[in-house]
């Protein structure tokens, strides 16, 4: 559990995070969003306690890192692993001598070392690179390389910072694999910071969006998904690209987020609405329930206010695009041009 409260870092006159309160509950996975500069990084710093934290407390498995020191500190610290981007293998090391690193700091005995880096390595199913150098291997492999490393001391919380950057879908998948695989079978706590938002899909439970040093938005991914007009929410749940539309047609911009909505929404909305063009869509599971957002093309004269309330009857939230944009945001409040 990693319990962060009040967590402010100044450097010199520039106020990097900014009162950060966030949760991390025991098994759960939670990601961490936002823009180059925001203060992703330096916020797994301070978790971590690479950085010490200017004001406010990190809690991790009960005890206040922030408020120890010395030897306190390092065996606290062995609570927490971090996988940063590019793993940071040491180049003359071969891969099992990297995972083997941390145990030879604490001075665990040969054979019982020998016997973490077999298994950690089987794990991250690497047993066979394990007397390969850092260049022989692939991105992927050294990240894999990376997270043997990480889990090393056995932590209760891992911390990747950009673990999946730069490596390619099919890398990004088996890494996300095998992140969720740690919390399903170890119990272990992740915390992962990233700019792709398929990560997020893909393996969170909670998101936070992280701005200026401050989280601008946060909720459990679900929730964040079916929040219709929210940043955070579009940012999740881009738009698929639509083709150009047919002449003569209104486009509205559909979402929805499953559970609430009929399978058979769209031979619904059409009994109601007349003809209805599907010119994008894109459905998908997020956190175990479907969502989807779409095009559809519409008879421009009909009344803006009644289709957003057909589709609202239905749990989907309809906007009326205008020239390209968005310029009618449906719902009770009717049309609202923007
Ligand atoms: N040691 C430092 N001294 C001064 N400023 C720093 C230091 N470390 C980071 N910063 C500043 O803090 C801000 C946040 O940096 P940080 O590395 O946390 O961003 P980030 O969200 O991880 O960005 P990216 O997505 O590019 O990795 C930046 O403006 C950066 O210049
Ligand atoms: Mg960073």
């Amino acid at each position: 559990m990693i319990e962060i409260s009040g967590l402010t870092k100044v450097y010199g006159q520039t106020t990097v995070l900014d009162g950060i309160d966030f949760t991390v509950a025991d098994g759960e996975i939670a990601a961490v969003v936002g823009p180059s500069g925001a203060g992703k990084s330096t916020l797994a710093r301070c978790i971590n306690l690479l950085e010490r934290p200017t004001a406010g407390s990190v809690v991790v498995g009960g005890r206040d890192l922030a408020a120890l020191s010395g030897r306190e500190l390092r065996r606290a610290r062995r609570e927490i692993g971090t996988v940063f981007q590019s793993a940071n293998l040491l180049r003359r090391l071969t891969a099992a001598q990297n995972v083997a690193l941390p145990m030879r700091h604490r001075g665990l005995e040969d054979a019982e070392v020998r016997r973490r880096v077999g298994d950690l390595l089987e794990r991250v199913d690497m047993l066979h690179r394990a007397n390969h150098f850092p260049s022989q291997l692939s991105g992927g492999q050294r990240q894999r390389i990376g997270i043997a490393r990480g889990l090393a001391l056995r932590p209760s919380v891992l911390l990747a910072d950009e673990a999946t950057s730069g490596l390619d879908p099919e890398s990004t998948r088996s890494i996300l694999g095998l992140l969720t695989g740690l919390r399903d079978e170890l119990g272990v706590t992740l915390l992962v910071i990233t700019h792709e938002m398929d990560v997020v899909r893909g393996i969170a439970d909670q998101v936070a969006q992280l701005d200026h040093g401050r989280i601008v938005e946060h909720g459990s991914v679900v929730d964040v998904v079916r929040r219709s007009d929210s940043p955070l929410s579009r940012a999740l749940l881009p738009m698929p690209p639509t083709p150009r539309a047919p002449e003569g047609l209104a486009l509205w911009t559909l979402r929805y987020a499953a559970d609430v909505v009929s399978p058979f929404w769209l031979s619904r909305a059409s009994a109601q609405l007349g003809d209805l063009a599907l010119l994008s869509a894109l459905t998908e599971e997020v956190g175990g329930s479907s969502v989807g957002r779409l095009t559809v093309g519409l008879d421009p004269n009909q009344d803006a206010h009644r289709v957003a309330s057909v589709f609202e009857a239905l749990g989907i939230t309809a906007e009326r695009q205008i020239m390209g944009g968005i310029g009618v945001v449906a719902g009770a409040a009717g049309e609202t041009a923007a």
